[in-house]
């Protein structure tokens, strides 16, 4: 199968969406990373995501819908929680819990009787769905386990002769997948941090967030449980006496005959000298955007990464749990 790679046009929308009806797949852009696109109501599709992709079957996929007045046609209950969460953070990187109607495909819910739902804020994203004028669900359009695709090129390296196309809206924004939330009598729940932080959330609905990331042993969100954003070559993380243990890591790796880079913090790059450094960002919003590009093109030149941590700006929760994920819990 040829794999082309169309900018957004017209002819790019029709395309998509001849695609979509047939029951075909789609890699589209959105704010957060990009998207693999098949049509939410037919199970023969949402199997063709979990096949090119390598991902387990127990593991849902939330449904990207292009207007908000669509979320009652596929869920039961709508709380008024679920109301504030609506008016204060869609469209924008959320997927939000619900009980799921019966029209939705079981292959997308995992057999399971919830649907994350997301509304993307990205133009382009919201296009292509309402042009389908389908439910649209949407992994990460990576191989499963690999660093999610932040541009059309990630994609086409991941997916390339498993799907027919893939629309190309540039980099994109934010970097890291959408914070997922659920809610519970009243409280919200955090399951996968993103850019909607927990003071963000508290703020604009006054309400009780409680994180849950990994938090239990039976995960709550199934993706949680595995292997993640795993770059080729190995990474761990620097979280106590960032710099100093940088260098030691570094200069060890060297005298094994090692080829290690850093990624550091903008504030930081003086202290390294002349060793190999790729600066992340000045904070984590930065560094969220860049980490998973940024993943995929050292894993090829180098042996090791060395990943310090960022504490500070909005992200720290959702790029920490990337970069955790990324070097298998290997952290100093
Ligand atoms: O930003 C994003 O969310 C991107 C873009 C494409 O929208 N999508 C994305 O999808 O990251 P995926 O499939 O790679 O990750 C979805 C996460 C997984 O951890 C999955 O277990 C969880 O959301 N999830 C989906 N439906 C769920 C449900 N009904 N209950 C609990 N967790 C759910
Ligand atoms: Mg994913």
């Amino acid at each position: 199968m040829k794999t082309l790679i169309l900018k957004p046009s017209k002819k790019t929308f029709n395309l998509a969406k001849k695609l979509i009806t047939n029951g075909e797949l789609v890699a589209f852009p959105t704010e957060t990373v990009y998207g693999l696109g098949a049509n939410a109501l037919c199970d023969e599709a949402v199997k063709k995501i979990f096949v090119a992709k390598g991902r387990p079957q127990d593991n849902p996929l939330i449904l990207h819908i292009g207007r908000k007045q669509d979320i009652k046609k596929y869920v039961k209950n709508i709380s008024k929680t679920h109301k504030l969460l609506i008016k204060h953070f869609m469209p924008g990187p959320i997927s939000i819990i619900f009980d799921k109607a019966e029209n939705l495909s079981n292959v997308a819910c995992a057999g399971g009787q919830t649907v994350a739902i997301r509304m993307p804020e990205n133009k382009v994203a919201q296009k292509f769905i309402n042009y389908c004028n389908l439910p649209i669900c949407a992994p990460s359009a990576n191989t499963s386990k690999r660093p999610s695709p932040t541009n059309a090129n990630h994609v086409y390296d991941d997916l390339n002769g498993k799907i027919k196309l893939i629309i190309d809206g540039g980099e994109t924004l934010v970097g890291i997948e959408s914070t997922v939330v659920k809610v519970e009598n009243n409280i919200i729940y955090i399951l996968r941090a993103g850019k909607i932080n927990k003071q963000m959330l508290e703020k604009a609905t006054k309400l009780t967030v409680v994180d849950k990331i990994d938090s239990d042993k039976i995960p709550q969100s199934p993706g949680t449980k595995y292997t993640h954003y795993k770059p080729l070559c190995d990474m761990i993380m620097v979280k106590s006496d960032i710099v100093n243990n940088t260098i030691k890591l570094y200069d060890n790796l060297v005298a094994s005959n090692k080829k290690p880079i850093i990624f550091c913090c903008a504030a930081n790059l003086e202290a390294y000298g002349n060793r190999n450094i790729k600066v992340l960002g000045k904070n984590s919003e930065d560094a969220s955007h860049n980490l998973f590009n940024y993943l995929r093109l050292a894993e090829n030149n180098f042996d090791c990464i060395i990943a310090e941590y960022f504490s500070n700006g909005d992200m720290v929760d959702g790029l920490f749990n990337r970069m955790i994920k990324a070097s298998s819990g290997k952290i100093v």
